[in-house]
């Protein structure tokens, strides 16, 4: 995104074209970003480490244009349910491009991470049973819970440690191995997913060594091979103004260094490195344009957009931060800024979602454009009081295209009978 003489831009393609085009609320996604972020983080970890790969968390914005685009530039899928499975095996990825770190798994699940020869990487010990049902896989993950845990976005996103619902206590670890070799696995890797949204590159060399730590004595005492050793997701990106980008160059020279001097130090052999971010990759390529239609002076000055809670959930789920840019009308606007409350148009108060915020002087007809809204956007919105989710529209190369129809009556009323 850019502004221009107060106009927005998306490579080049105007917040008001689009808005006139297709309408608002309206979820924007920049291609070129979403290109860059996945080759910066690619690069600098093959540099390093060159068995590393890549699995996009589908989950983190499922629109079909998006997944593809990844797939081209050679990401796999990282999927939490069968139809996400079901998704990415209808966009060609097929087995071990597939990886399916789901939690609380029911027999669907089961059956189509089967079906799809998917890389299982069970939440639980208790689940291989229920897998084997299925037969037995080629190779085996299992979700090992560090006891670290942290997140830059709320608590109930920290997804390690004493607290988090996630994985197997590492200590239990073992028992978990064993019980695959028994069952006649021969091929297996590990997994973890900490937290979310961590800029400190410190963080994940720490947690990378506790994984391995955690994994180089069960190789030994199992006599088995890791295949692959994947350290998550949870590579933030700054929402606020005074949060600073996690430097990628540098987390990958920590990481790759604890990697290489453990499996070095366990004799691991040369497995794949594999992370499953979501955020880092679409986040920052994703906003939401919507239009002002009215404002209402009470005991403070109040917003009303349609970007509403049920368009974008994370200011009211988490308290997140987004920021919010002001596209003018004419250039004969008054430059004077004031404080606002920005709101959606749900019945409930939680919607005024960005408060007090310090913005260009808006008046009714007005776009606003909310940033970093890629991940967790559109994939968290819902139908309440009957406002429909929004379209959304994929610019690349200064082209625009509609990638998802907005939902209208007929979608919402359609499941009903
Ligand atoms: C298992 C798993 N992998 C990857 C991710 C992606 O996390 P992020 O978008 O923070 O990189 C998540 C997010 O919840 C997850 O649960």
């Amino acid at each position: 995104m850019k502004i221009k003489d107060s106009k927005i831009y998306f490579e080049d393609v105007a917040a008001e074209e689009l808005a006139k085009t297709y309408g608002t609320p309206l979820y924007v996604y920049e291609a070129n970003r979403i290109r860059d972020n996945y080759r910066r983080l690619q690069k600098a970890f093959q540099t390093r480490w060159p068995q590393f790969k890549i699995y996009y968390a589908v989950k983190s914005n499922t629109n079909p244009a998006i997944i593809r685009l990844l797939m081209e530039e050679g990401a796999g899928c990282d999927c939490a349910s069968a139809n996400e499975i079901r998704l990415a095996t209808k966009l060609g990825a097929k087995g071990e491009e597939i990886l399916f770190s789901g939690n609380n798994l029911n027999e669907e699940d089961f059956a189509e991470g089967a079906k799809a020869k998917a890389l299982f990487n069970l939440d639980d010990l208790s689940l291989l049973d229920r897998l084997l049902k299925h037969g037995k896989p080629e190779v085996l993950s299992f979700r090992v819970n560090p006891a670290i845990g942290k997140s830059n976005v709320h608590d109930s996103d920290v997804m390690a440690g004493k607290q988090a619902k996630f994985g197997i206590p590492w200590e239990k670890a073992e028992e978990a191995y064993a019980k695959a070799v028994d069952a006649g696995i021969k091929r297996f890797g590990v997994h973890m997913m900490t937290g979310s949204c961590v800029t400190e590159p410190d963080y994940f060399a720490e947690i990378t060594t506790k994984l391995l730590d955690c994994v180089g004595p069960i190789a030994k005492s199992l006599n088995i091979k890791f295949e692959f050793i994947d350290i998550g997701g949870g590579f933030g990106i700054p929402y606020t103004p005074d949060e600073k980008p996690l430097d990628i160059e540098k987390t990958a020279t920590l990481v790759t260094k604890v990697f290489k001097e453990k499996v070095a130090q366990y004799q691991l052999g040369e497995p794949q490195l594999v992370v499953e971010p979501g955020r880092y990759l679409v986040g920052d390529a994703g906003f939401v344009i919507g239009r002002v239609h009215a404002i209402k002076e009470s005991y403070k000055k109040f917003v009303g957009t349609d970007i509403g809670m049920n368009i974008l959930a994370r200011p009211v789920l988490y308290g997140a931060y987004h920021g919010i840019f002001v596209d003018k009308k004419s250039e004969a606007r008054n430059p004077k800024s004031e404080i606002v409350t920005i709101t959606g148009q749900a019945c409930e108060n939680a919607d005024a979602w960005a408060k007090d915020r310090e913005l260009p002087k808006i008046e009714v007809g007005d776009l606003i454009v909310v940033e970093n809204a890629g991940a967790y956007g559109y994939v968290m919105s819902y139908p309440y009081n009957g406002r429909l989710r929004a379209a959304e529209v994929l610019v690349d190369q200064g082209k625009h295209k509609l990638i998802r129809r907005r939902e209208t009556f007929e979608d919402w009323l359609g499941l009903t009978i």
